[in-house]
């Protein structure tokens, strides 16, 4: 399967069947998600692997009793650790080691992230961390696909209860829950805007499919 096919092949799955998934599956998709790229290389995403049966009726209760979470095997939990962005400029080192960043970058970027980071609050941590871990995550779901697997992002549940529940330290925010499984279901595709929507051309609102015809 390409990766043209996993996205069209993709659905949020909410029905699984009973089966087990062996961890070596689980290992895969979580090693996917360690491939993604982030900003300055931050890597913030951290993941708990929940099958244990209390845990996840307790989830689903924290996920406003939406009844599919602890019927799917296996539950993802994708968090994002904030510590991660005081590393910044170890992962910046790695990169110039590595080729990817000139040495200037250190010089350079390096003092300005330092600055930014004297202002910075758990508000900006949070939306940096989210477009990071959401890749990985994607990541995850993708390759799921591959693997003949379903999953399901969720992201309404109460922060607080969910943390409690999986003794989630301060510094670490819940990004998505993500039941996993062999779906039991095979739904058609899910209505989706028309390109002529998403598109402009030059200019914010003029289309950029019609200019093209
Ligand atoms: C960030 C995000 C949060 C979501 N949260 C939930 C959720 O809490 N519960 C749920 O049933 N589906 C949730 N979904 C799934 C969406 O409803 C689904 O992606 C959308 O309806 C399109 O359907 P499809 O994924 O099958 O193409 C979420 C999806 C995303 C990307």
């Amino acid at each position: 399967m390409d990766v043209w096919e996993a996205i069209r092949k993709r659905r949020s799955i909410r029905k699984f069947k009973s089966d087990l998934i062996p961890d070596e599956k689980i290992r895969m998709l979580i090693e996917s998600a360690r491939l993604a790229p982030s900003g300055t290389n931050t890597q913030p995403w951290r993941f708990i692997v929940v099958k244990d049966e209390k845990t996840k009726k307790n989830l689903q209760e924290a996920a406003h009793n939406q009844a599919y979470i602890r019927r799917a095997p296996v539950i993802i939990i994708c968090c994002a650790d904030l510590s991660a962005f005081n590393e910044f400029s170890v992962r910046v080192e790695e990169l110039i080691e590595s080729g990817a960043l000139s040495a200037r970058t250190r010089d350079i970027f390096i003092p300005y992230l330092k600055k930014g980071m004297k202002t910075v609050t758990r508000k900006d941590l949070i939306t940096a961390a989210a477009t990071n871990v959401s890749i990985a995550v994607e990541h995850i779901v993708l390759r799921a696909v591959e693997l003949g697997l379903g999953t399901c992002w969720v992201r309404w549940y109460d922060d607080n209860k969910v943390k409690e529940i999986l003794e989630i330290p301060e510094f670490v925010e819940v990004m998505a829950l993500l039941p996993l499984g062999i779906p039991d279901e095979d739904p058609d595709p899910r209505p989706r805007l028309s390109l002529d929507k998403l598109v402009y051309r030059e200019k914010y609102g003029e289309s950029y499919i019609q200019e093209h015809n």
